[in-house]
Protein backbone atom coordinates (compact mmCIF):
# COMPACT_ATOMS: atom_id res chain seq x y z
CA UNK A 1 0.00 0.00 0.00
CA UNK A 2 0.85 3.64 -0.12
CA UNK A 3 0.86 5.72 2.32
CA UNK A 4 1.72 8.84 3.72
CA UNK A 5 3.95 10.20 6.16
CA UNK A 6 4.78 13.76 7.21
CA UNK A 7 8.19 13.70 8.91
CA UNK A 8 9.32 15.86 11.83
CA UNK A 9 10.62 18.41 9.71
CA UNK A 10 6.99 18.63 8.27
CA UNK A 11 8.08 17.00 4.52
CA UNK A 12 5.34 14.36 3.38
CA UNK A 13 6.47 11.49 2.09
CA UNK A 14 4.61 8.66 0.01
CA UNK A 15 5.94 5.38 0.57
CA UNK A 16 5.49 1.84 -0.16
CA UNK A 17 4.37 -0.38 3.14
CA UNK A 18 4.19 -4.24 2.34
CA UNK A 19 1.34 -5.47 4.06
CA UNK A 20 2.33 -9.38 3.89
CA UNK A 21 5.35 -8.53 6.50
CA UNK A 22 3.28 -8.05 9.74
CA UNK A 23 5.16 -4.86 9.90
CA UNK A 24 3.80 -1.78 12.21
CA UNK A 25 4.16 1.51 10.97
CA UNK A 26 7.41 2.75 13.26
CA UNK A 27 9.27 0.26 11.35
CA UNK A 28 8.17 1.58 7.94
CA UNK A 29 9.19 5.36 9.14
CA UNK A 30 12.59 3.16 10.04
CA UNK A 31 12.39 1.23 6.78
CA UNK A 32 12.70 4.33 4.75
CA UNK A 33 14.58 5.86 7.06
CA UNK A 34 12.42 9.07 7.81
CA UNK A 35 13.56 9.38 11.43
CA UNK A 36 17.10 9.53 12.30
CA UNK A 37 18.27 6.54 13.84
CA UNK A 38 18.03 6.14 17.61
CA UNK A 39 15.67 8.74 17.66
CA UNK A 40 11.99 6.06 16.94
CA UNK A 41 11.50 2.97 17.97
CA UNK A 42 13.82 2.61 20.70
CA UNK A 43 11.45 0.12 22.83
CA UNK A 44 11.48 -2.42 19.81
CA UNK A 45 7.75 -2.10 19.39
CA UNK A 46 6.62 -2.92 22.93
CA UNK A 47 4.90 0.39 23.77
CA UNK A 48 6.73 1.05 25.95
CA UNK A 49 8.70 3.83 24.68
CA UNK A 50 6.01 6.54 22.37
CA UNK A 51 9.29 7.93 20.18
CA UNK A 52 7.43 6.05 17.58
CA UNK A 53 3.85 8.62 18.33
CA UNK A 54 2.54 9.87 15.71
CA UNK A 55 -1.08 11.83 14.87
CA UNK A 56 -2.90 9.93 12.50
CA UNK A 57 -4.44 12.80 9.95
CA UNK A 58 -6.89 9.45 8.25
CA UNK A 59 -8.35 6.04 8.46
CA UNK A 60 -9.16 6.54 12.19
CA UNK A 61 -12.29 4.66 11.75
CA UNK A 62 -10.10 1.50 10.23
CA UNK A 63 -7.17 1.61 12.99
CA UNK A 64 -7.44 -0.99 15.98
CA UNK A 65 -8.41 0.12 19.14
CA UNK A 66 -6.07 0.97 21.51
CA UNK A 67 -4.12 -1.41 23.66
CA UNK A 68 -4.36 -0.90 27.70
CA UNK A 69 -0.23 -0.53 27.23
CA UNK A 70 -0.76 2.16 24.28
CA UNK A 71 -3.64 4.39 26.59
CA UNK A 72 -1.17 4.03 29.02
CA UNK A 73 2.27 4.60 27.84
CA UNK A 74 0.11 7.91 25.61
CA UNK A 75 -0.66 8.94 29.16
CA UNK A 76 2.81 9.46 30.34
CA UNK A 77 4.39 10.83 27.02
CA UNK A 78 4.65 14.47 25.64
CA UNK A 79 2.73 16.25 23.01
CA UNK A 80 -0.15 14.05 22.57
CA UNK A 81 -3.04 14.60 21.12
CA UNK A 82 -6.31 13.11 20.82
CA UNK A 83 -5.31 11.96 17.53
CA UNK A 84 -2.14 10.48 18.71
CA UNK A 85 -1.09 6.58 18.26
CA UNK A 86 1.82 4.61 19.12
CA UNK A 87 3.38 4.03 15.34
CA UNK A 88 4.64 0.46 16.43
CA UNK A 89 0.79 -0.71 17.70
CA UNK A 90 -0.60 0.09 14.18
CA UNK A 91 -0.12 -2.88 11.58
CA UNK A 92 -0.27 -2.20 8.05
CA UNK A 93 -3.00 -4.09 6.29
CA UNK A 94 -4.32 -3.48 3.33
CA UNK A 95 -7.25 -1.63 4.03
CA UNK A 96 -5.12 0.99 5.42
CA UNK A 97 -4.31 2.56 1.46
CA UNK A 98 -3.73 5.84 1.63
CA UNK A 99 -3.06 6.73 5.41
CA UNK A 100 -2.03 9.78 6.52
CA UNK A 101 0.37 10.03 9.75
CA UNK A 102 2.37 12.70 11.03
CA UNK A 103 5.47 12.06 13.56
CA UNK A 104 5.02 13.72 16.39
CA UNK A 105 8.25 15.25 17.87
CA UNK A 106 10.95 14.17 19.13
CA UNK A 107 10.24 14.13 23.11
CA UNK A 108 13.67 12.63 24.86
FE1 LIG B 1 8.44 2.16 21.66
FE2 LIG B 1 6.51 2.21 19.82
S1 LIG B 1 8.58 1.81 19.54
S2 LIG B 1 6.37 2.60 21.93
Amino acid sequence: IKITIIDREGEAHVVDAPTDMNMNLMEVVRSHELAPEGTIGICGGMAMCASCQCYVLSHHHLLSEKSFEEEDMLDQAFYVEDNSRLGCQIFMTKELEGLAVKLAPEST
